[in-house]
């Protein structure tokens, strides 16, 4: 997994990075340095993680060279006005204790209201969260500001996640600096692969959240998968890991666990049969394990563009 995938920007991203949501202060500082240790050297996270500084201590503790990690983190959705964008980037690179950001992502296609206090998830008296209608439909304002941070030089990259087509869509015929990553939810039983098709038509990489499925995975237990695993003597998450680097994408999956960080990391080669089983059970699925639709009462992957 010494692998990458070239961006459009000519950018190189490793195939697999460490996941950090959910991980939390007090275990992800290790989970960053066991890591760095083990090989990686891409480390996703996001400012509304709440873990930033400890990953970057854990940063710190795995001594490897700036110019050789790469770091992603995400653009919060209370944070889309242009006047807020370079705030949020500071206040990440200060976590971090970095002085850039290989990727910073626009986290959700969705701009919460600015409130007096500015909530993290703003919410009427009833409970409703509060949404920007302007700047949810009109994105280029905010990735404006996002392509100055570029120019600074605070990014090298930017990109977008929970994108669907129609959104992205809209995005690259607006973007003076075009997108160069789309990180969304991808596993056998999401696998988007129109949404896979149209952005590798135009020059966007995706990245695999969820990769292995999120917590308590069904995945873990699909018999297929399971089978292809004991006939290759691995996990079934290195075989979920590596059918997802097969496709063309790059994977973060999240492990505050020391054994699982470094299986994680071992790359299996799929034969092109256990490819094409695996694809098999994906067809036509579409099973999300991350939709905030409860919460933020309303569905960021609505009219999803489907053959
Ligand atoms: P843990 O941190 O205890 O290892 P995803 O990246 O798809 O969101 O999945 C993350 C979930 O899968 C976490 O709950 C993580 O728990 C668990 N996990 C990570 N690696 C493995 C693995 N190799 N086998 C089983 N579960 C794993």
């Amino acid at each position: 997994f010494g692998r990458t995938f070239k961006l459009a920007s000519g950018a190189k991203i490793p195939a697999v990075g460490l996941g950090t949501w959910k991980s939390k202060p007090g275990e992800v500082q290790a989970a960053v340095r066991t890591a760095l240790q083990t090989g990686y050297r891409h480390i996703d996270c996001a400012w509304i993680y709440g873990n930033e500084k400890e990953v970057g201590l854990g940063l710190k503790e795995g001594g490897i060279d700036r110019q050789d990690l790469w770091i992603t983190s995400k653009l919060w959705n209370a944070s889309h006005q242009p006047k807020d964008v370079r705030k949020a980037i500071t206040e990440t690179l200060s976590n971090l204790n970095v002085d850039y950001l290989d990727l910073y992502l626009m986290h959700w296609p969705i701009a919460f209201a600015r409130t007096p206090d500015h909530a993290n998830v703003p919410k009427d008296s009833n409970g409703k969260v509060l949404i920007d209608e302007h700047l949810t439909e009109n994105h280029a304002e905010t990735w404006q500001a996002m392509e100055s941070l570029v120019k600074e030089g605070l990014v090298k990259n930017i990109g977008v996640s929970n994108f669907n087509i129609r959104r992205l869509r809209k995005l690259l015929s607006e973007a003076t600096i075009k997108p160069v990553v789309n990180q969304v939810e991808l596993h056998p039983y999401n696998p988007q692969d129109n949404l896979l098709r149209f952005a590798e038509q135009n020059g966007v990489h995706l990245t695999a959240y969820s990769p292995l499925g999120s917590t308590s995975s069904p995945l873990l237990k699909d018999h297929v998968l399971t089978s292809i695993a004991e006939k290759k003597s691995c996990t079934v998450a290195q075989i979920l890991l590596s059918w997802s680097v097969q496709r063309g994408t790059s994977v973060i999956p999240k492990s505050v666990n020391a054994e699982r960080i470094k299986s994680n990391f071992e790359q299996i080669s799929l034969s092109q049969d256990e490819f094409d089983q695996i694809n098999n059970i994906s067809r036509g699925k579409q099973v999300r394990y991350v939709n905030p639709q409860e919460n933020w009462g309303l569905d960021p992957f609505e009219d999803e563009e489907t053959d």
